[in-house]
């Protein structure tokens, strides 16, 4: 693999990953793979940002022998432990035993627990600089986005910030790391997939840490993170666009996740879209939520305003791919978003009861009233699926 200059002594030194089938073992990553964006510092000291994957330590280990030559390693800087990122740092130690561990207070028992290691840790403050060998870096703490011990790193000369998973996305560059040489667009997808499935559950301490950074903004002239593209040219794009992923600001346009066994389900879930069609809504997302990762649905439900929820009755509860939904969804919550909900059942019911502690338990706001159908839709159910379907496309903005 090449490695990339950036400037000013700084290198892309990471990896695509086109192997691994399911990010976190959860989220499909099969066509577009990903990168582990790691960086070098070559200066007076060399620098390391952050490692790859274990699988492809001994590339990353190549990488930075290919600009360092016989130089040492003098410093691996660890923004973040989840081993997409660390999990090369054994390799790291092996190769340069001498190297000193950049991380905070939380950093070196996820180490220890990890990689056994235990020795050679420089245990850094919020906002705390260090002169590197002239180099001046400082670390900025972002607990949990993603784990308690995240945190981003500046490089002062450059205005460089090594943001590890924030500003990320999901997707491998092709031929170039840069924003300027990307179709930038083809990253928002997988931008909100990410967002939705890895950042999602925290994101108000995402709105937390960017506001805390929001200082740093006019010192920023370049954004380096662990995943997807660097932000060489125009760092406000990901900056603003994260910012608006974090208030979970949503767009127009509709998702309708259903689950079906025998089609009837289905079927309601399309007088509701043929119905939104009526009431002039443009953008409709239909997910079948048993043959659609459920990544997919999230991010959509991240981005557009309206979610309506549907799924049969399963021995008194729900359809379990509806369910798998319903536990995510939980956590991400539906801050801003218009709901409706529907069920389909042949005897006692049970998806109308889990629903019903999905919406208690997330506050979504429903304008309309569940539909509840018995077997196939008829003409009664038809229309208050539309009812339903009507009520939530008036409160779309
Ligand atoms: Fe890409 Fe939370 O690690």
């Amino acid at each position: 693999m090449e490695t990339t200059f950036i400037k000013d002594g700084i290198y892309w030194i990471g990896v695509h990953d086109y192997t691994t089938y399911l990010f976190e073992g959860c989220w499909p990553i099969k066509h577009e793979g990903v990168n582990y964006n790691a960086y070098l510092i070559n200066d007076e000291k060399v620098i390391l940002i952050d490692t790859v994957k274990e699988f492809m330590a001994e590339e990353y280990i190549e990488n930075i022998k290919s600009i360092i030559g016989d130089k040492k390693v003098d410093y691996l800087v660890v923004n973040h432990m989840e081993p997409d990122h660390s999990s090369s740092m054994a390799a790291v130690v092996n190769e340069w035993p001498d190297v000193k561990i950049i991380g905070n207070q939380k950093t070196f028992p996820m180490i220890q627990n990890f990689y056994d290691i235990s020795k050679n840790f420089l245990c850094i403050e919020n906002g705390e600089k260090l002169d590197l060998g002239g180099r001046e870096l400082q670390f900025f703490l972002t607990p949990m986005v993603h784990w308690p011990e995240s945190m981003v790193t500046l490089d002062v000369q450059t205005g460089t910030l090594f943001s590890m998973d924030i500003f990320g996305s999901y997707k491998a560059t092709v031929g170039s790391i840069f924003d300027d040489e990307n179709e930038v667009e083809t990253f928002l997808e997988p931008t909100y997939r990410y967002y939705a499935t890895i950042v999602g559950k925290v994101t108000e301490m995402a709105k937390k840490s960017l506001n805390d950074l929001a200082p740093l903004v006019p010192a920023i002239k370049m954004i380096c993170p662990s995943h997807g593209l660097v932000w060489r040219k125009d760092p406000g794009y990901i900056l603003n666009l994260y910012i608006k992923l974090a208030n979970a600001e949503v767009d127009e346009g509709v998702v309708i996740a259903y689950g079906t066994m025998y089609g009837n389900t289905r079927a309601s879930a399309e007088i509701i879209a043929d119905e939104l069609r009526k009431c002039g809504v443009r953008t409709i997302k239909f997910f079948d939520v048993s043959k659609t990762n459920i990544s997919y649905i999230l991010a959509d439900i991240w981005r557009y305003q309206g979610v309506f929820l549907g799924a049969p009755s399963y021995y008194g509860r729900i359809l379990p791919t509806m369910e798998n939904l319903l536990y995510k969804l939980e956590g991400n919550k539906l801050r801003n978003h218009v709901c409706g909900f529907f069920t389909d059942f042949s005897w006692s019911g049970g998806a109308n009861r889990e629903f019903d502690k999905f919406i208690k338990a997330t506050g979504c706001y429903c304008p309309g009233e569940m539909v509840n159908v018995k077997g196939a839709p008829n003409k009664e159910d038809e229309e208050a699926l539309r009812a339903m379907a009507r009520s939530v496309a008036q409160k779309l903005k």
